[in-house]
């Protein structure tokens, strides 16, 4: 529930015509009324992890409340009450995906172990040593170092697609490696953490499937601002993580097609995951379990169900809308700061900005601002690889959440403007 029923009623978001209060919504979390340092704070650091709504730390101290035992081996009442509500997540995630069937989505830790199955499963399963695994240069560690392992150990051959200068990928040289690679399986961001690009998923998944790839998605960043669909973009594998979509940590998924799902060996072994087991041989578990090995992220996964009922109750459209103004706001007022770069200008963006500044380095830059109350990341943003395209060692990066207001976005380039007058 977005805050109480009585609130909500005045002012809710969800209220047809009601145009989307960002002073409302920002009463659902706690932490954002805080002072940091003595100042206020402005948080713009949420594609790192964003902040928790009301609904969701509440969903989980509910559940250790009141029912909580573990899932699935139970006969008794607990147990069944924490099944229900864990197995339900799994249909609300296959809901926020449109994923065909629940049987499809797989829970995980996080991003970075939904992408190590793949690579560990399919990849050593299904890929042959001589194919190739296609990702780009504007991938997440997460999305790069797990396909080096699996090149390592197993032959697959890694090839890199370029990014253009303004942060897009390079559709002409990602179709020609296609064409010439052997790619089995193309992997690549859904949204750039580091340059806010979106990639035109529906366009680069046909033209995989013309070459005989397959494609994964790293919805990390993409999820928490507009509605995923892997049925309308024609998705093999979709990833993300709970942490950045307002849940908590400790709690990622994997969707697959169940064609891919089934011919894909477990990756992790265990209790839960098997149908039987003797000092002989073990089988598995149907799907999605033969990949949920050992006791879950049970108030994880009932956290998440509490986020994605929180955002499903503000609504993609409303949320893209706002972050959209945001984004167009802070893009017109970054650039009028002299000596300020913005790192990335593709057409297709997010509320995520990357910017450097003359004569000061990006942490000298998020110091500064963290004195008067206002996170920013600095560094690589896991992105290496991406960095050394650029020419960069490091970037600051201000990135925006549904709870982002427009005056936190003058703040910032207030400050901003100190920052560059103190290093002159
Ligand atoms: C695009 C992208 N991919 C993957 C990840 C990794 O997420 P996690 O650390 O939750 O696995 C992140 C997190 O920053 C990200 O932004």
């Amino acid at each position: 529930m977005v805050g109480d029923a009585g609130a909500m009623n005045q002012i809710g978001p969800r209220i047809p015509g009601v145009p989307f209060n960002v002073d409302r919504i920002r009463q659902d979390f706690p932490i954002l009324s805080q002072s940091v340092r003595g100042k206020k704070l402005v948080f713009l650091d949420s594609a790192a992890s964003a902040q928790k709504p009301r609904a969701v730390i509440e969903a989980m101290s509910h559940a250790m409340e009141t029912q909580y035992a573990n899932v699935h081996r139970g006969l008794h009442w607990m147990s069944e009450r924490t099944t229900d509500a864990y197995e339900s997540v799994r249909d609300q995630v296959a809901s926020l995906l449109n994923a065909p069937s629940r049987d499809e989505i797989v829970f995980t830790r996080n991003t970075t172990e939904a992408i190590n199955l793949v690579a560990h499963s399919y990849g050593r399963g299904v890929l042959q040593p001589g194919q190739a695994v296609l990702i780009s240069e504007m991938e997440h560690h997460s999305n790069i170092v797990p396909w080096q392992m699996l090149r390592d150990a197993h032959g697959i051959r890694l090839l890199v697609a370029p990014v253009t200068d303004a942060g897009e990928l390079d559709m002409a040289a990602y179709e020609s490696l296609l064409a010439d690679g052997n790619v089995g399986l193309v992997a690549i961001t859904h949204m750039s953490n580091v340059l806010g690009t979106y990639t035109p998923a529906a366009r680069v998944a046909a033209l995989a499937h013309r070459f005989g790839a397959r494609i994964l998605f790293d919805g990390s960043q993409a999820v928490v601002h507009r509605a995923a669909d892997v049925q309308a973009i024609d998705a093999d594998f979709y990833v993300f993580t709970g942490h950045k979509l307002y849940g908590p940590t400790g709690i990622g998924v994997l969707w697959a097609r169940a064609e891919l799902l089934d011919r894909m060996p477990p990756f992790l072994g265990g209790g839960d995951m098997i149908s039987s087991v003797s000092f002989e041989k073990s089988t598995w578990a149907r799907v999605p379990h033969k990949f949920e090995a050992g006791t879950p992220a049970i108030l994880e996964a009932i956290g998440l169900g509490a986020a994605i009922s929180y955002v499903n109750e503000i609504g993609y459209d409303a949320i893209a809308a706002h972050e959209q103004s945001l984004t167009d706001h802070a893009l017109a007022t970054l650039s009028t700061i002299d000596g300020l770069y913005i790192i990335g200008r593709a057409q297709d963006r997010g509320g995520v900005i990357s910017f450097t500044m003359d004569g000061a380095h990006a942490h000298d830059i998020a110091t500064l601002l963290d004195r008067n109350g206002i996170a920013v990341r600095a560094g690589h943003h896991c992105a290496e690889p991406l960095m050394q395209r650029l020419g960069l060692d490091s970037t600051a990066r201000a990135s925006f959440a549904l709870y982002t207001t427009h005056a936190e976005i003058d703040a910032l380039a207030e400050n901003l403007e100190r920052v560059r007058s103190f290093f002159q």
